[in-house]
Order: structure tokens, then C-alpha cells, then sequence
């Protein structure tokens, strides 16, 4: 059932796809790590939700280094998650709910802990086994000095050296060592993995830096040694494209009738520009990309508008879905405030085409900002002697009941003692929890349900009749963003300070929040709120009355957002160097550093 979507149009081109960050959501065994149980438990819950499709993010054997996307076997499930019994049950609950499951796959690098990885220490420099990675010796008299001066992504040099002298190159924590795409094992490789997990029954795969793989053969030092997610010696290289062309013919080789129907692959690209993007983009590469426009993006009228309309540059929101989270960064309600990330969920899902939806968002989960050091698990804290906190914050297990050990994550039995959770969850979380805003109409969940209910409903929504680029500006204030859709949809959002006028409609079908009046008894739309409406000629000077009665909701006794108005370029590192590449004078979010 993928919503707002045309006769021929591949499900995933209007599909809204929540991401399951799987030892964040729910726990069966009580063992305070979420697991492919837990989630298979929840299912009704993202059914009832309203979504197309989940995309877990890994749930591989892993030593947990980086979050799981260190892997050490990609054909196989952590045994604290599961097992592959657990994965297919997954699959046959999710198609039982007519939801689609997306896996994603880790090209770039491996862990350390990889049996390859281990072959090729244990191999003498210049072996096979070595060539499977990018092993080099270092420079300097006793060759002490790393090979060339790339940097890390979490902080520090991108190379380790090992007890021979030589060293390696990894990208990332120096338990994630580069797989080396020049090698044809490498490639032969991951087309197994592909096949292995698509003869399984999954719609398709998030490809996780998918702007890498392939290095430089020179390895040559760069010009710049901060981050950046220009083309490089590292990123973009253009031998990239014939991996993902390969891939989509292994893709297109599944059936795209019946269920789950045509399979895609979503790369997480970041990318400098526009046409940098458009080149995955290309009609026999990767199906879709995301586009991390809106995740950047401060929360101003010209700001978001000039991300939708990047977007638009290189593609529509079908092949580069909408997002405003992710595990890598702060989340949208401490980014832009609790009235703002109300607003812009509306916004994310009245654009044209796909939507990701992060797991917690739904609930106006807020940034854990005061997870104590001993308790951080990102990479990247330690990596950086502490000067960036990283992502921990973002990924603290879900609240599902409003009290109780771990707030309903964890299995909870009678006579069952769940271990503590993971990541630490703050005393006030069940107030988020879902049972709380099940019950309130006021809530950010049931706001979201609402959008989803009607974005599957009404014919504007998602593709929409005329495509991903069926939108129209229409006239609006400075501070407001309004567009239409065919057939009847207006969308309105204010991003300033006083209420504006709302544009022409008929009907208000939901807000994110109440709605004013004027003098003249019509209707406003207060600050930080957004509207989906129904066009008409007329204005009505009536409020809708669940609208105007909203009642003030439980997330708005969090804790005060640091940044209202801030983009996320502190999320990631990516994040960080992406916005700084595209040159965008955006002030700095709310440090992480
Ligand atoms: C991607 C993932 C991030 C991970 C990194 C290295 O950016 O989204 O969580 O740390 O790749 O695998």
C-alpha cells in the first residue's frame, strides 16, 4: 500500500519508510539491546503507524564499535539480536502488515573483527589477504609516519599501523578497515551479499556511504585535510558508478510484481553539490539517494525553501527522499524546537515522493544531551579526546509505557528483572512514551498518524498525479512557505515570529498545532505551525473545531531546545563538512563540540 502513488510508479517512489535503529527500539530478551523480536513485537505498532516500508540500520554480528555498522559478518544476525530464523519471521510479519523491509549494507569498510580483516593481519605485507584491504607502508625514515594525511571521519589520522610496520586505511574508528574495491573479490563479494538478503524477501538496501568504496590508486595526500564531501581522493571517484551499475541490474533481475515488488537501493550520499548527486542518480545506478537538504537546513523560510528547491536541482523527492533525522543526527525537535519539528513533519511529508521518518521522531523524542561520558558509546567522542559528544544522543532506547524498568524497552514480565538499557534513558522519557500519547490527541504521534492516514488517502499526496516535482510555490508572507498540489492540497508553514493569514482553502485538514483568529473571526497561522489544507477560492472564515481545540501537548514539558533555529551541521561529521562545502552561512546548530 504505498501511498499517494500512480499505475506504474515502483512503490518505493511514494513510500514512507521509518527507520528502525534496532538495539534502540525494542527488547525481547530483556538483555537491555534492542533485537529482531522486539521488532517483530512492535509491528502492529508501525502498522497502526501508517508506514510503507522500515529500513533497519545493521543488525549484523558486530563488535558494536560503530553502532553495528562495523560488520563482521554480513550474511548473519547478532546473536544479542537474533538469529536469521528471527530475520525471516521479520519478513513475514512485516508482509503480513504489508510492509516492506529494507537492510542496510555496508560497503566501505568492515570491522576489524571480519575473518578477512584477521586473514590479512595474520598474512605477511604484499599477501593476497592484504590485498583485499589497503595496506601500505608508512613513510618517514622507519616508516612511522602514516602514508598519506588523510584524515578520519571520527577524528584523527585514517590510517592504524599494525605490529609489522605496516598500516591500514580506514576511513572511519580504526575498527572499520577499507575494503579495497580495486580488488575483484571485494565486488564478487558483495554481490553475494546482495542476492543473500534479496532471495530472503527484503524490498531493497540503504547503502551506507555509498560516495566511497573506491580510493585513489596513488593514495596521494590531499590539499585540504579537514573533512569534505567534495570528490576527493577518497570520495566520488568515478569507479564508484560501475559497482552501482552492476547493482541495479542484480536489483531489476527480482521481480517488480507481487510483493515486495521492484527492489531499490537508497544511497546515503553526501555529497558538495547538486551535480555531484545527480550522478548516482543516473537511470541504470542506484534507484534513489537521500537527500539531506532539510537535515541541514536552519529553520528559516529561506533556508528550507532553498533546500527544497536544491533538491529539485538534481532530482525529485521520489528518487531522493525527504529527511529531517537520522541515527548520525541531533534530532529535529532539539535542532529546530518542539512547535518547529511539529511543523516540519507536515512539511516532510506534504513534499513530493518519499519520506524517512526516524525512529523516536514520531514521538518528539528530544537530543540526550547529559549522557554522562562513561556511558558514550559513539566513536567519535573518543576519537576526538571528547571535543565532539557524537550521536549516542540521538539513539537512547524509545519510551513505550509511561513508567516501569526502561519505560516499557525492555521485556517486562512479572518476576523479570530487564538488564538496564543500553544508553542510558532520561527520568522524564515516559512521558514521550507511546502509551502517554496514544491516548492524547494533542500528541506528536497523533499527529503523525493523522499526516500518514491522510497522505495515504488524499490524492495529492506522496507522488502525487503529476510526479515528484508537482508542487507549486504560491504566493506568501516572508516568514511562510506555501505551496500547492494537484488535485485541492495546499500546504502552509510559518517560520517567523507573528501569525500570518492563511492562505485561500476550504477546509483545514490538520494543523501541528492551534490555529488564531484575526480581527475578522479567520483564520491564522501562528509561528512555528503548519497547515494542510484543502484549496478553494473561498476562504472560511470558520476554525475546524479539533483543530482549534487542540489541546497543549505532553512534549512540550521537555526540556528547552538549545537551538530553535539552528541546522544540524554539528549531527555528523558529515553533516559538519557537507555544510561547510556547500558554503551555506549557517550559524552554528547547538555545539556538540
Ligand atoms: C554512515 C552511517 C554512520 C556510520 C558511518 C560509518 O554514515 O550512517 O552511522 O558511523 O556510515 O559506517
Amino acid at each position: 500500500m504505498s501511498t499517494g502513488g500512480n499505475e506504474g510508479d515502483p512503490w518505493w517512489a511514494s513510500a514512507v519508510v521509518y527507520q528502525v535503529y534496532p538495539r534502540s527500539f525494542a527488547d525481547a530478551d530483556g538483555d537491555g539491546i534492542g533485537d529482531l523480536p522486539g521488532l517483530v513485537n512492535r509491528l502492529p505498532y508501525l502498522s497502526g503507524l501508517g508506514v510503507d516500508a522500515i529500513w533497519l540500520s545493521p543488525f549484523y554480528p558486530s563488535p558494536l564499535k560503530d553502532g553495528g555498522y562495523d560488520v563482521s559478518d554480513y550474511t548473519d544476525v547478532d546473536p544479542r539480536l537474533g538469529t536469521l530464523g528471527d530475520f525471516d519471521a521479520l519478513i513475514d510479519g512485516a508482509r503480513k502488515h504489508h510492509i516492506r523491509v529494507i537492510v542496510d549494507l555496508v560497503p566501505n569498510h568492515c570491522s576489524s573483527d571480519h575473518p578477512l580483516f584477521k586473514k590479512a593481519l595474520a598474512a605477511p605485507a604484499g599477501s593476497v589477504e592484504r590485498a583485499l584491504f589497503i595496506f601500505r607502508d608508512g613513510r618517514g625514515p622507519d616508516g612511522g609516519e602514516p602514508p598519506n594525511n588523510w584524515p578520519s571521519q571520527f577524528g584523527g589520522p585514517a590510517w592504524t599501523r599494525v605490529p609489522d610496520g605496516q598500516w591500514y586505511l580506514h576511513l572511519f574508528d580504526s575498527s572499520q578497515p577499507d575494503w579495497n574495491w580495486r580488488d575483484p573479490r571485494v565486488g564478487a563479494m558483495f554481490e553475494e551479499i546482495l542476492r543473500f538478503w534479496l532471495d530472503r524477501g527484503i524490498g531493497g538496501f540503504r547503502v551506507d556511504v555509498a560516495h566511497g568504496l573506491f580510493k585513489d590508486p596513488q593514495l596521494a595526500d590531499v590539499a585540504d585535510v579537514t573533512l569534505t564531501n567534495r570528490p576527493s581522493a577518497y570520495y566520488h571517484r568515478p569507479e564508484v558508478h560501475t559497482v552501482y551499475r552492476r547493482w541495479r541490474e542484480i536489483l531489476d533481475s527480482y521481480p517488480s510484481d507481487g510483493f515486495p515488488g521492484a527492489r531499490t537501493a537508497v544511497g546515503e550520499v553526501w555529497a558538495d553539490s547538486a551535480a555531484t548527486l545527480k550522478a548516482y542518480l543516473a537511470d541504470d545506478e542506484l534507484p534513489q539517494i537521500f537527500n539531506f537538504d532539510l537535515v541541514r537546513a536552519k529553520w528559516s523560510p529561506t533556508a528550507v525553501r532553498e533546500a527544497i528547491e536544491t533538491t529539485h536541482e538534481f532530482a525529485d523527492g521520489s528518487r531522493a527522499p525527504w529527511v529531517i533525522g537520522n541515527h548520525d543526527v541531533v534530532r529535529p525537535v532539539t535542532r529546530w524546537g518542539v512547535d518547529a519539528a511539529r511543523a516540519a513533519a507536515l512539511l516532510l511529508l506534504a513534499l513530493p515522493g518519499s519520506a524517512y521518518i526516524y525512529q523516536g521522531e514520531e514521538l518528539g523524542l528530544p537530543e540526550v544531551e547529559d549522557i554522562p561520558d562513561d556511558a558514550r558509546r559513539d566513536p567519535t567522542f573518543r576519537r576526538t579526546g571528547g571535543m565532539e559528544v557524537g550521536r549516542d544522543g540521538c539513539r537512547v532506547p524509545l519510551p513505550w509505557s509511561a513508567a516501569g524498568a526502561s519505560f516499557g524497552f525492555s521485556r517486562t514480565d512479572p518476576d523479570f528483572d530487564p538488564a538496564p538499557p543500553w544508553l542510558p534513558q532520561p527520568p522524564g522519557w515516559g512521558a514521550l512514551s507511546v502509551a502517554v500519547q496514544s491516548g492524547d490527541p494533542g500528541s506528536f504521534l497523533s499527529l503523525y498518524r493523522a499526516a500518514l492516514r491522510l497522505r495515504r488517502e488524499h490524492p495529492a499526496l506522496g507522488v502525487g498525479p503529476d510526479g515528484g516535482d508537482a508542487m507549486r510555490w504560491l504566493d506568501a508572507p516572508d516568514q511562510a512557505l506555501f505551496f500547492a498540489r494537484d488535485p485541492g492540497f495546499v500546504f502552509a508553514v510559518n517560520l517567523g515570529d507573528s501569525a500570518v493569514p492563511l492562505p485561500p482553502h476550504s477546509a483545514v485538514l490538520l494543523a501541528s498545532g492551534p490555529l488564531g483568529a484575526d480581527g475578522g473571526g479567520r483564520a491564522t497561522l501562528p509561528r512555528d505551525t503548519a497547515a494542510w489544507l484543502t484549496a478553494g477560492l473561498q476562504e472560511r472564515p470558520v476554525l475546524t473545531a479539533g483543530v482549534q481545540e487542540r489541546p497543549v501537548m505532553c512534549v512540550r514539558k521537555i526540556r528547552a531546545p538549545s537551538g530553535r533555529h539552528g541546522g544540524a551541521d554539528s549531527g555528523t561529521a558529515q553533516g559538519r563538512n557537507a555544510g561547510r562545502a556547500r558554503e551555506r552561512a549557517q550559524p552554528q546548530a547547538r555545539g556538540r563540540v
